[in-house]
């Protein structure tokens, strides 16, 4: 799945380390040019186990990071699919991963908790009962891969990220996205529609801490885990507090605020906060983006997308 939100971006920080020929993208779509220019780029079908494992085979792989989906706009209307390729396709990953003694990578997420979750802060261990597919889902992977772990001693390695904030990709209805959205409304229209109270409080990140992450805790070494899926934090803010930062440079934002009866209810049952203590100390984790830092990067970023497409920035 690495064409998505997330694998252009881990790839490119992987591949400054590790060479670009040790990195080698997959995904079931076509790759647009600057993507298939970058490095290695296969077809592979999580769904299809022969394929997967011939890649593995051929060549030589050692780690798996695994992020193929299917988007909960799409799952919505096909609830079928996005069980088969979200389930299986993990199950085919933990099985690849144990026959090829992988070291196997999967993201979970800050839908993982539910509303008899505790809140402020959640911690790495506590009770999760979401309410939604998705976090349904994301608690049966950690549960997965934390028993091969434990039974067959599968490096299974799993982060709960928190909504991850980027400037180049386009927001695709999730439950965080308006800390996306914001950033383009201001400016564009100068205007942004909220689908979330305006004191709204979620656990965010800026996406290269979000990759920094996935790569530190990939190069732990095993005896350092005291766990096998962690909580990762940097920053917790509401709608208010982001708009009110991106006032410092676009003081005319103006937001108005029309909570989504489905996104409210989910947002009201997820962590304000992550406890991720353990993380600090078994691996050193430390995020670098602040509020501050993530509003001065986005709208430099997004400004700069915007001037080299010919449009109009406010
Ligand atoms: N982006 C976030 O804010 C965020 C936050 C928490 C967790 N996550 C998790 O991280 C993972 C990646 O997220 P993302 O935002 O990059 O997702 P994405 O939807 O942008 O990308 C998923 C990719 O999977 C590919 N895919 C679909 N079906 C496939 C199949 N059968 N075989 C192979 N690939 C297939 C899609 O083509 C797509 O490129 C997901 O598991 C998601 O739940 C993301
Ligand atoms: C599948 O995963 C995606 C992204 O991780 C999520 O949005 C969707 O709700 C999930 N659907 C199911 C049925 O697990």
């Amino acid at each position: 799945g690495g064409l998505g939100q997330l694998g252009v971006g881990l790839a490119e920080m992987l591949r400054k380390q590790y060479g670009k020929e040790n990195i080698i993208l997959s995904d079931i779509r076509r790759p647009p040019a600057e993507v298939y220019n970058m490095g290695p780029f296969v077809y592979a079908d999580v769904l299809d186990y022969k394929n997967l494992r011939e890649l593995v085979v051929n060549n030589r792989i050692t780690w798996l990071v695994h992020y193929s989906a299917l988007l909960s706009a799409i799952g919505e209307a096909n609830l079928a699919l996005a069980r088969t390729i979200n389930i299986t396709g993990l199950h085919n990953v933990l099985d690849l991963a144990l026959e090829n003694c992988l070291r196997l990578f999967v993201p979970s997420t800050i839908g993982a908790f539910g509303p008899s979750s505790p809140r402020d802060p959640a911690p790495d261990l506590c009770i999760q009962r979401p309410r939604t597919i998705y976090g349904v889902s994301k608690v049966h992977a950690e549960l997965m891969g934390e028993y091969l772990h434990h039974k067959y001693g599968l490096d299974f390695r799993c982060l709960r990220y928190p909504g991850v904030v980027s400037a180049h990709t386009k927001p695709g209805g999730g439950t965080t996205d308006y800390a996306v959205q914001i950033f383009h409304d201001a400016l564009s229209t100068g205007h942004h529609e909220c689908y979330l109270r305006s004191n709204t409080r979620l656990p965010m990140m800026h996406i290269s801490d979000c990759h920094r992450a996935t790569i530190e805790f990939m190069q732990a070494p095993e005896s350092q885990l005291s766990l096998r899926t962690y909580n990762i934090a940097a920053m917790s803010f509401t709608p208010e507090e982001v708009a009110e930062e991106i006032r410092k440079h676009l003081p005319h934002l103006r937001v108005t605020y029309n909570p989504d009866t489905i996104r409210q209810t989910i947002a009201d049952s997820w962590p304000v906060r992550f406890d991720d203590s353990n993380a600090r100390q078994d691996w050193g984790w430390k995020p670098a983006y602040g509020l501050s830092e993530l509003v001065t990067d986005m709208l430099a970023s997004i400004r700069e997308k915007r001037t080299n497409a010919g449009l109009p920035v406010s």
